[in-house]
């Protein structure tokens, strides 16, 4: 049976991608992974692989067991104690590492700061001393709402030092989201700041608390940060400047000896529908699996200055800005503001500035590069960068070839890392020293993961698409959905017993190389085949005159659903003439006529979540002419009508 003849039920493969890339033999020569011998490893004594990655952390007693799996719930190193902010601050100040830098932070404006490991432990234990003086015991949750400044960094290992679980609410949120993220964790402190600032305007903050707090009858306090100087209003007894409270604080704090399984933090996840989901994760196996894969899947070494271009207020922050990086005692970049201010190049400075060797960031911002044009990255150097990293959505082939010539000039290996908020590391990905890299394809699962793909019953597809399943725990997991067990069980352990199902699809290669397909919820039936999002758009984004697409499926009386999509242009493209029945053409070539659009419609942006996700449900409700549903978690509300005024751009010659 070839890839395109799976039954029905399945996900049909359609795009072939043939282009392969060997890691440049410099660097598999000094990898910290050059030879294979890992994956066996790791999959024939699986606990045994994880007990050693874990033993690489300061652990204040041993664990008795590795793995005690109830299913669906896990315990890792059980009867271990450790602290997160100890492995990833004071054990490196203590190994005589306390000069090194930890964060070269950059704000928006411009204005920096340099932040060694011994000045960050330093601040961390003000930080956590003054919490404590405010009332917080171990146990009790902290609500964090900031822009990107240290201090958002410090508050959260600050929190995990006196063993409180912090959960970080994205600072783009509105205030009601932040207080239905607050009342549903119980949190008894706000930390947050005046404001942040945002393609330079300073944009408020604490106006955003003001307001959540009339509904969140938990909380006591709230420790604020001056970041923007903007006025802000006051509630004696109940807000507490950073300034006067923190710094005059002892910088000496001894770390709780926390429970392995104790819960870190809560983050909450909207999805692009529905409740948000409070991710909860705990600690030992947390800090194992994002330090471990942290290592090895950047080749982490001691003179790198890596850079996650994301905000802390996603996972990828918290797994690798904050403490992925960490526990490995990293030099980062941290970077307040937009790539856009005050121009198109603002990142491509910093990565010169800093010398930065790692970039890791979302395939919606390299589109965005993309759109723009390479010259923007020309006017850099970029000599020193060694590896790029992509995360948080399928990275369309082309999209993967633009970063790795322009931005990696086809010097540095590219890892698609696949991963959730859920799974708290990264799952499938290439090694950069080992792994032949296939543009578009996250490649193969990470050592000690065991993925597989599924069909509707549950039966192993060997080549061809279906259902992304995880088949064994792993120590970074999800431990539930914060008080809501039944959901928890119904959303991921439910559709195939036993086994994780992360609402991903994706297909197997004949080099059992895995090519994610988008969530199954967006899976289009056109005339009994059912399609991936993902396929149609990279196939779209492969046009020269193609920056961005999404494509949705709508109710068609002959086809049962037909393909409608969105497009966006690159910049000094013109979308008149024949254009869209051009690109209707070219993916009827790329990937065969069932994939051809029926409609295409130029845009000139996409209805997002604020994390960069594209809506679709959203896209449904504009190519359908319907009003539109929950527009809560869209980022920038605008957008909806700049999309139907360009209706007029739609082309529909069948
Ligand atoms: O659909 C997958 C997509 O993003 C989802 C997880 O989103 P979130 O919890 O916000 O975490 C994003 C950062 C880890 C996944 O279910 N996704 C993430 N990374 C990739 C991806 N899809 C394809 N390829 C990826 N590399």
């Amino acid at each position: 049976m070839t890839e395109t003849e799976n039954k029905h039920d399945e996900i049909e493969a359609l795009l072939a991608e043939n282009r392969l890339f060997a890691p440049p033999t410099e660097f598999a020569a000094s990898a910290r992974v050059n030879s294979p011998e890992i994956y066996a490893e790791a999959a024939a004594d699986l606990e045994g692989f994880w007990a050693k990655e874990a033993a690489q952390l300061d652990w204040f007693e041993p664990w008795h067991t590795v793995l005690d799996w109830q299913a669906p719930y896990a315990k890792w190193f059980d009867g271990g104690k450790i602290n997160v902010s100890y492995n990833c601050l004071d054990r490196h100040v203590a190994a005589g590492r306390g000069d090194r830098v930890a964060f070269y932070w950059e704000g928006e404006p411009g204005d920096t700061r340099i932040i060694t490991y011994k000045d960050l432990l330093e601040d961390v234990s003000r930080c956590a001393n003054a919490l404590k003086e405010l009332g917080i015991q171990r146990g009790d949750v902290v609500a964090i709402y900031m822009p990107m400044i240290p201090e958002l960094a410090v508050a959260m290992l600050a929190c995990a030092r006196i063993g409180a679980p912090h959960t970080v609410v994205f600072g783009g949120f509105s205030s009601a989201s932040l207080s239905d993220r607050i009342n549903d964790a119980h949190a008894k402190a706000v930390i947050t700041a005046d404001g942040g600032f945002r393609r330079g305007a300073p944009s408020g903050l604490k106006v955003n608390v003001d307001e959540a707090l009339q509904t969140t009858p938990t909380i006591e306090k709230v420790l604020v940060v001056k970041r923007t100087g903007q006025d802000v209003d006051w509630v004696e007894g109940r807000d507490v400047w950073w300034h006067d409270l923190v710094p005059s604080q002892p910088a000496d704090c001894p770390p709780e000896h926390m429970e392995s399984e104790d819960m870190l933090y809560l983050l909450y996840t909207s999805g692009t529908t529905a409740k948000p989901k409070g991710i909860l994760h705990t600690t030992g196996g947390y800090l194992t699996g994002v330090a471990s894969t942290h290592r090895l899947v950047f080749d982490i070494k001691d003179d790198d200055v890596y850079w996650a271009a994301a905000d802390i207020g996603w996972v990828t922050g918290h797994s690798y800005i904050v403490y992925g990086p960490l526990a490995n005692g990293s030099t980062s970049v941290l970077y307040e503001g937009t790539p856009d201010y005050p121009a198109w190049d603002r990142w491509w400075d910093i990565v010169e500035k800093y010398k930065v060797t790692i970039l890791y960031c979302a395939p919606t911002a390299i589109r965005a590069h993309m759109k723009q044009g390479p010259q923007f990255a020309q006017t850099h150097d970029l000599s020193s960068l060694r590896l790029l990293g992509s995360v948080g959505e399928p990275i369309n082939p082309e999209a993967w070839i633009w970063y790795q010539k322009y931005i990696g000039q086809e010097r540095c290996p590219v890892v698609d890392t696949w991963w959730q908020t859920e799974t708290g590391m990264i799952m499938i990905s290439p090694l950069p020293g080992l792994t032949v890299t296939k543009p578009g394809s996250a490649t193969t699962p990470f050592p000690g993961i065991d993925a597989d793909i599924f069909d509707h019953n549950g039966d192993p597809v060997e080549t061809g698409g279906g259902y992304l399943v995880i088949k064994k725990p792993w120590p970074a997991m999800l431990r539930g959905i914060y008080g809501d067990p039944e959901r928890y069980e119904r959303t991921y352990w439910a559709r195939f017993p036993g086994n994780y199902f992360p609402g991903d699809g994706a297909r197997r290669d004949v080099d059992g190389y895995y090519w994610l397909m988008g969530r199954v919820d967006d899976v289009m039936n056109v005339s009994g085949h059912r399609l991936s999002t993902t396929e149609i758009e990279s196939a779209l984004v492969s046009h020269p005159a193609v920056a961005e697409a999404a494509v949705v499926g709508i109710p068609d009386d002959l086809t049962g659903e037909a393909i409608f999509s969105f497009v966006i242009l690159k910049a000094d493209v013109d979308g008149n003439g024949d254009l869209g029945a051009e690109l209707r053409q070219h993916v009827g070539k790329v990937i065969g006529p069932i994939a051809r659009p029926k409609s295409v419609m130029f845009t000139p942006d996409l209805p997002k979540t604020r994390s960069g996700k594209i809506m679709r449900r959203l896209l449904r409700d504009i190519a359908q002419n319907r009003p539109l549903g929950d527009t809560t978690t869209l980022a920038d509300t605008s957008v909806v009508e700049a999309i139907r005024s360009s209706s007029a751009a739609a082309s529909d010659d069948e």
